[in-house]
């Protein structure tokens, strides 16, 4: 199908579709593709926006062989409107994780979460349903829910209005000369949910078809990991980080950077060379990275090897490799043989996230006496490394911005960056033309 052609800023007025995923706020941040897309329009020159044909058509270079791809242009990582067309592209229709299960086993169980700046209570309702709902009261949009617990309902705070746990407005007092108004009619906002091993997902989108059948590669490969029975604790409070959303989720992508950033007795054991990139298709909701060891059931602590009890059904092959499976735009799975570090990154602007950072073990094995003190080896390693790659991160992100950042090339290393921009650029190319189509 032909790119449709650019479009300028003279153009467009409140009718046309480009402009739905487009938010009134402050300008986006100049430059310097941006810089050349001054254009003269009725004889004024105008600031053309970042997204437009041409800008979209560059894209189409990072998804080449990797052996010819370059990295994604700066924009995709700075700008504010790109960030609004990613909320489009991307976050409006995909399945996005939003916590686990096991967070809401009981009825009346309930946690909160923010994600692209949408306020998302999930609960148990007292039938068993999982759902996920707006948090936002229908009154005058104060938040119903904070934190997490157990609850028959929801008081907003401010005037009283009360929810069911299924979301309906069951109470709103002081309402009875109001015309027109019938609490019956009102009910905090739904959200699809699907659970996928254990992980929740929510999607905007009610037409989204279903989450795992797109999954099926990423699923029969971590399979022997029987995630959907793994126990671990509820994360801590989410980091928050100054960097955009794919920083982060490449970073977690990346095979060449293990024996480089991350050189010396806590990582030596996976090395970069042994990084292997099963095929996918941009079609998948996720894709996977393995990476070889060089000694069966290595983990990350000093000894180099798992302390904790193993994953009871994995593989030679599974224990033999590090495993890790992503599943963008929100989850990231890094899979040894004692013990899951799950990402789930929660985008809330152009060049910042919120992360929640979790733990799986097999079932059983926070009962280990000797637990804690070697879940703390593998925390004190983990933590050094982690360290190293948020410095990267906060760096990479500094760069970015800059008038000199590059599309780079890639090593044969970076395999998942290649299905990374594939899955990115099939949705970016999808939603241009769907949004510019009238
Ligand atoms: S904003 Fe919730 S009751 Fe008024
Ligand atoms: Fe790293």
């Amino acid at each position: 199908m032909p790119i449709p052609p650019p479009h300028l800023e003279g153009e467009e007025n409140e009718t046309t579709s480009s402009t739905r995923w487009r938010k009134t706020g402050p300008p986006p941040r100049p430059s310097h593709f941006a810089a050349q897309q001054r254009r003269e329009f009725q004889g004024v020159v105008v600031m053309a926006d970042l997204i437009s044909a041409e800008f979209i058509q560059s894209l189409s270079s990072s998804t080449r062989d990797l052996s010819e791809a370059e990295t994604l242009p700066p924009e995709c990582y700075t700008s504010a409107e790109f960030y609004e067309f990613e909320k489009e592209a991307l976050f409006n229709h995909e399945w996005l994780c939003v916590g686990r299960e096991a967070w809401v086993a009981s009825p009346g169980d309930y946690f909160t979460t923010q994600i692209i700046g949408e306020p998302i209570v999930v609960t148990r309702d007292m039938s068993g349903t999982l759902r996920a709902m707006s948090s936002v009261c229908q009154h005058r949009a104060m938040l119903v829910a904070e934190g997490h617990g157990n609850a028959r309902g929801f008081l907003c705070p401010y005037h009283h209005w009360a929810y069911s746990l299924d979301g309906q407005l069951v109470g709103a007092p002081a309402m009875g000369k109001t015309c027109n108004f019938d609490r019956k009619d009102v009910r905090l906002p739904q959200m699809k949910v699907e659970v996928w091993m254990g992980f929740i997902f929510i999607n905007f989108d009610d037409d989204a078809p279903p989450l795992a059948p797109r999954l099926r590669n990423v699923e029969a490969a971590i399979s022997n990991f029987d995630l959907a029975n793994a126990e671990g604790p509820r994360p801590g409070p989410a980091g928050k980080f100054p960097w955009n959303w794919k920083v982060m989720f490449e970073n977690n992508n990346d095979g060449y950077h293990a024996s480089k950033l991350h050189h010396g007795p806590l990582h030596d054991f996976v090395p970069s060379h042994l990084a292997e990139f099963p095929d996918s298709t941009p079609a998948d909701a996720g894709f996977l990275r393995y990476n070889g060891t060089l000694h069966p059931d290595a983990s990350f602590n000093a000894t180099q090897k798992a302390l904790l009890p193993l994953f009871p059904s994995l593989s030679d092959a599974d224990r033999n490799r590090m495993t890790f499976a992503n599943i963008p735009p929100t989850l990231s799975l890094v899979m040894m043989s004692d013990m899951v570090i799950y990402l789930i990154l929660r985008a809330d602007g152009p060049e910042s996230l919120e992360q929640d950072t979790g733990l799986l073990f097999a079932p059983g094995a926070m009962k280990d006496p000797g637990f804690q003190h070697k879940l703390d080896m593998n925390m004190a390693a983990a933590g050094a490394i982690i360290a190293q790659d948020m410095h990267v991160d906060e760096l990479v992100q500094v760069g970015l911005r800059s008038r000199f950042a590059p599309r780079g090339r890639y090593s044969w290393q970076e395999g998942a960056q290649g299905q990374f921009n594939r899955w990115l650029v099939h949705r970016y190319d999808e939603t241009y033309r769907r949004t510019t189509r009238g």
